[in-house]
């Protein structure tokens, strides 16, 4: 291996680039075809009565959501932030109310709030699991809380014993935003069965694909259908009857598409396999880095179950002696790819400050939106997380050996660091 680093002329520890992902084999391929054979590619209103509930792929992979997870009802739909805006419809959230959501997540945990003119209220994360910190969520509820959004970040689960302690002493409804975390557990219970409901991503980049794509979870009949009318224009299409066009609550085109489906089918099948490498690979990645003085793996609960859609380390800057940023830069420079943070606090977007578009006129509360307000969330995104994609399949231990090499290969005290140029 190069003396010197690849950020100042060096060889690179990896110059291959890592597996694609996501995984399409051969059966999801096949799939698609048989979608294409039927000639139907959607099947919502063409005809009556069961169209209304969607193809047959949509409803086989609904079936199939439901069986793994013991609910009974899934809703299918063509992303998770459209499940997750019927979501807070079908808890009830009016507009003006507030619901308590992690400011360490993507934009639509939050903006499925914003859509319903009601307010996400941004409580502190946790320092070592960087999920929302249930002690926070109890600091921020009013009278106008009508909902909790735990967020299962990177595949970890939240705290949903104290989170639903705190929603059943407070009448809150509870939506796990799961979107990161499929076949994840919390205390051996499947994450999205234990709120009111729960909201599964199948976008491109995460553990399980079907293109674009998010299936809700629930046992409450009520937020089932009202999930199935907003998903479709809001019309009562009744099991028999003719269409009518009857919207008879405010609705959009969230369905998700026969090819879609097809392909989500396939994916699911192969679920508990993509998680079984993931966490054998984040362990071996885990073990290879352990000993490094400044940076602490990924932690898991005893009796909970991580998935690793991201493998996220905490960075200890003083330990490392570089500061993070450069530590990242001169890490992707080796060819290795990671991340410094995640996405930054949402609350610190322009969308809270610039616009306001949001809030609601008739708004009485004091949700703020301020610099400082989750110091712990800053601190994290800005100082302390690094994270990679790549515990994945198809990766090998091969790949993981190449990463420990990488993160080896950077200087792991101030004064190499001073040497090697990354310490300014
Ligand atoms: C935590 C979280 N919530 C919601 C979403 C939205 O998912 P989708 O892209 O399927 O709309 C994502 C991912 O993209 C996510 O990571």
């Amino acid at each position: 291996m190069s003396e010197k680093l690849a950020i100042s002329g060096g060889e690179k520890v990896r110059e291959k680039p890592f597996p694609p992902h996501p995984m399409i084999g051969w059966e999801e391929k096949k799939a698609v075809m048989d979608v294409l054979n039927t000639g139907r590619l959607s099947s919502f209103i063409a005809a009556p009565g069961k169209a209304f509930l969607g193809g047959e792929k949509v409803r086989e992979l609904e079936k199939r959501f439901r069986k793994y997870h013991g609910t009974k009802y899934a809703v299918a739909f063509n992303s998770a932030t459209a499940a997750l805006h019927a979501a807070v419809v079908a808890c009830g959230v009016q507009p003006g109310e507030e619901a308590i959501t992690t400011p360490y997540t993507f934009t639509s945990t939050a903006t499925c709030v914003l859509m319903n003119n009601a307010v996400p209220v941004f409580a502190d994360i946790k320092p070592d699991t960087f999920n929302i910190n249930p002690a926070e969520i109890e600091k921020n509820i009013t009278p106008l809380t009508k909902a909790i959004l735990p967020v299962h970040l990177f595949g970890n689960p939240a705290d949903m014993d104290e989170i639903m302690e705190i929603a059943g002493e407070n009448n809150l409804k509870v939506i796990e935003d799961a979107a990161q975390a499929p076949g994840a557990k919390y205390q051996n219970k499947l994450v999205g069965t234990i709120g009111d409901c729960g909201i599964f991503s199948l976008t491109e980049n995460k553990n399980i694909t079907s293109g674009e794509g998010g299936v809700l979870i629930t046992d409450d009949k009520e937020i089932a259908e009202i999930s199935r009318l907003i998903r479709n224009h809001g019309e009562a299409v009744i099991v028999g009857q003719q269409r009518r066009y009857n919207s008879t609550i405010l609705g959009w085109n969230y369905r998700m598409t026969e090819v879609d489906a097809a392909i989500g089918i396939e994916q699911f099948k192969k679920l508990d396999d993509f998680t079984n490498e993931r966490i054998r690979l984040a362990k071996y990645l885990s073990d290879g880095l352990r000993d490094i003085d400044g940076l602490e793996m990924p932690i898991t609960y005893h009796g909970n179950k991580h998935v690793y859609y991201v493998f996220a380390i905490k960075y200890d800057e003083r330990k490392i002696g570089i500061p993070r940023d450069n530590f990242v830069e001169a890490l992707n420079a080796e060819g290795i790819p990671f991340g410094a943070g995640y996405i930054k606090p949402l609350y610190l977007s322009p969308l809270y400050h610039e616009n306001k578009p949001f809030i609601y006129k008739h708004y009485k509360g004091n949700a703020s939106y301020e610099k400082g307000i989750c110091p712990i969330a800053e601190n994290c995104h800005f100082k302390e997380v690094i994270i990679t994609l790549l515990t994945r399949p198809p990766a090998t231990f091969d790949d993981m050996d190449d990463i420990i090499a990488g993160v080896n290969h950077l200087s792991l005290t101030p004064l190499e660091g001073v040497r090697k140029g990354l310490v300014p």
